[in-house]
């Protein structure tokens, strides 16, 4: 029997540790990556180079493949839908993946009657558009911001697609929104008061064709300027909001109809003792949230997305020891963290060190680093501490 063939879009980090999962499954990755793509090339031995608008580059990397799955979500969807349409086995579908749209994942789960923050999707104005039209848009942004902005507080403007670790974020004061408005010309915009939060958790699950579903334990994730830096097990919320949390994820999954891994961020407002769980937003895909799995978990989420996604078992998520951290590796001038490997290994020899083969620049996410152990904070202290070695900024 020949070996199943996942075929991957997308060639960086995430492509790269499905295919460190792939291996003792006995399953062959292939990815199409783009010509400056790092990260699963230097693992991967079946790979196309071509881009993931390439109607013909993705029928390339389909090929014979048993099923067509996603390390990113900027995929012609028009393109996806033929080859779905000529037979190929598209998990998550299309129509799965047009939930990472900031705006469309918002008015369908606020359509499912999933709690949300309040929001207000703007079509930018067409360049050169009537007066009218611009100022019909800038005044509803206005009117949104004068309803729902605490007096002190910013409006959050989202661009619904192309953003990643907060790049297409902006908290602006409502006086900077009428002239940020204006001069928009991208995708449509998602507005939304700056919500007083006072946790974020994320719940990675999977699910299969069948709709059953595995997830995760709730993870606490810590951002640092919008981007994720660090995701702690457990998340340090009472089994009551953990279990709130949970309901959330299972209720996105299914309005969803996700097929794979799906990480859905969380937001916690409210009273402290007993905070209110709003969808944040979704990734249909294995996420930086759920990279602790691999060493935390039962089954990583890498090993879970390949099984949900070939219709397998799924496997058991519960965690392996009472602790785990995980720290991304940023990228700072001048500093290699190839170079300062062994250093970090023998600062915090139990760090498990995951370095994706990415040229280190200032912001960028070229690695990370897990921690598992006995001790929450302790676990957390030392994958910062290997972290920091790495990235040279210790
Ligand atoms: N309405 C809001 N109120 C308060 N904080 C917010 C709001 N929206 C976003 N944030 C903060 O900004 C962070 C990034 O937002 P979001 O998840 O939408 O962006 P992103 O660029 O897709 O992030 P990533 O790719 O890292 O997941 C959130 O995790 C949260 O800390
Ligand atoms: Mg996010």
């Amino acid at each position: 029997m020949n070996p199943p063939v996942v075929a991957v879009v997308g060639g960086g980090q995430l492509a790269r540790m499905l295919a460190e999962a792939a291996s003792p499954l006995g399953i062959r990755l292939r990815v199409l990556a783009a010509p400056n793509d790092e990260g699963a090339s230097e693992v991967v031995t079946d790979v196309v180079i071509g881009s993931p608008d390439d109607p013909e580059a993705l029928a390339r990397v389909a090929e014979g493949a048993d099923v067509l799955t996603f390390d990113h979500e900027n995929v012609d969807h028009d393109a996806l839908e033929q080859l779905e349409a000529a037979g190929v086995v598209v998990r998550p579908s299309v129509a799965t993946l047009r939930c990472s749209d900031k705006a469309y994942q918002r008015q369908r789960f606020a359509e499912a009657g999933l709690p949300v923050p309040p929001f207000l999707v703007l079509d930018a104005p067409t360049p050169g558009g009537s007066a009218e039209t611009v100022a019909a848009t800038v005044d509803s942004a206005l009117a949104f911001a004068e309803r729902w902005a605490a007096p002190d507080g910013h409006v959050v403007v989202k661009a619904s697609r192309g953003g990643y670790d907060g790049r297409g974020v902006w908290m602006l004061p409502p006086a900077e929104l009428a002239a940020f408005v204006r001069d928009w010309s991208g995708a449509p915009l998602v507005l939304e008061p700056e919500l007083s939060l006072v946790g974020e958790v994320a719940v990675l699950l999977a699910r299969r064709p069948s709709g059953e579903v595995a997830t995760w334990p709730v993870l606490e994730t810590v951002q640092v300027d919008g981007m994720c830096n660090e995701v702690v097990l457990p998340s340090g919320w009472p089994p009551e909001v953990e279990a709130r949390a949970l309901d959330v994820a299972v209720g996105v999954a299914e309005a969803a109809e996700a097929i794979g891994v799906l990480a859905v961020e969380l937001f916690l407002v409210g009273d402290r003792a007993d905070p209110t769980v709003i969808v944040n937003e979704v990734a249909p895909r294995v996420h930086n949230s759920g990279h602790l799995t691999i060493e935390a978990c039962g089954t990583s989420q890498f090993a879970q997305h390949l099984r949900a996604v070939l219709d397998w078992p799924l496997g058991p998520t519960s965690p392996l020891a009472p602790a785990a951290t995980m720290v991304n590796v940023v990228g700072a001038a001048g500093a290699d963290p190839r170079q300062r490997q062994a250093l970090a290994l023998s600062t915090v020899p139990e760090a498990h060190v995951h370095l994706y083969g990415k040229t280190a620049r200032p912001g960028r996410k070229i690695g990370h680093v897990t921690v598992v152990g006995a001790d929450r904070a302790l676990t957390r202290q030392r994958a910062r501490t290997a972290a920091a070695v790495l990235s040279g900024v210790d």
